[in-house]
């Protein structure tokens, strides 16, 4: 296995779950085999983002109960070849304890090149479960002073766990609403506040949030999907440049 890596953000709907579709189906349009799993248990969305809603039986908590094998939890995901989804529990009080996490992911992850985990917002107890397993962060921010201010809770929280290669991840830049709304000078300001290095700016694009929001594969040429291949590349150790300005 390449790497862990765990999607996570302070603040609600700053585009975790977007940015692990789009991350894992540009890994795997790279020739990676990518396991996503999905903490956001009683709130899960990843089926309905992957279009396997229909054929999901299973979830990571019927594993833990002894109810099927994880390899039964382990769905692939139809037009995304080399692309698998584990699925949340249905229910929040089904979340599963960090370490157990960790041995499932330990169990199913040599078979896969990337797994690639989805937090929930915040740093509770599903945060805590999802950083358990990971090797790296990325931590996802809108170019707003609480999204902003979440990030820098959310990473000091990553580091205090131990995982110091936590990478930021701007999502939904718009350049108007950015000029408009005036609340940083440029890119580099929201760098220097956070403390993180910056792997990648994400446009606002509802091409992107359209198609995963139907359960479909992107246009690989819509502005969004292409910071993420950029994103990948990056995350591969290719050196892409950055293009903050
Ligand atoms: N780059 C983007 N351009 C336009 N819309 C986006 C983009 N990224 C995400 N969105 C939209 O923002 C909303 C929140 O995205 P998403 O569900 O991925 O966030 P989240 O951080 O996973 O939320 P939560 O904290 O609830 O899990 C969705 O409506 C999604 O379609
Ligand atoms: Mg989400």
């Amino acid at each position: 296995m390449k790497d862990i890596i765990v999607i996570a953000s302070g603040k609600g709907g700053t585009g975790k779950s977007t940015v692990s579709v789009g991350l894992g189906t540009a890994l795997t349009a790279q020739g990676n085999r990518v396991l996503l799993i999905d903490c956001d248990s009683g709130m899960r969305g990843l089926d309905i983002m992957l279009g396997i809603t229909q054929n999901l039986v299973f979830d990571i908590a019927d594993a833990v109960s002894g109810s099927c094998t994880v390899e039964n939890t382990v769905y692939p995901c139809p037009d995304k070849k080399g692309l698998f989804l584990m699925p949340a529990p249905l229910n929040a009080y089904d979340e599963v304890a960090p370490q157990i996490l960790g041995q499932i992911v330990q169990g199913v992850g040599s078979i896969f090149d990337y797994v690639i985990i989805d937090s929930p917002a915040g740093v509770g107890s599903g945060f805590e479960a999802a950083i358990y397993p990971a090797k790296r962060a990325l931590v996802v921010v809108n170019t707003e002073p609480t999204s902003i201010r979440g990030g820098q809770t959310v990473a000091s929280k990553l580091r205090n766990c131990g995982i110091s290669d936590i990478r930021l991840v701007v999502n939904r830049f718009n350049r108007t609403t950015f000029k408009k709304m005036a609340l940083y000078e440029d890119m580099d300001e929201i760098i220097d506040i956070t403390a993180l290095q910056l792997i990648g700016i994400v446009p606002e694009d509802y091409s992107l949030a359209a198609a995963i929001q139907s359960g479909k594969s992107g246009d690989s040429a819509c502005p969004a999907m292409k910071a993420l291949c950029n994103i990948a590349d990056r995350i591969q150790g290719k050196l892409v440049p950055l293009m903050i300005r």
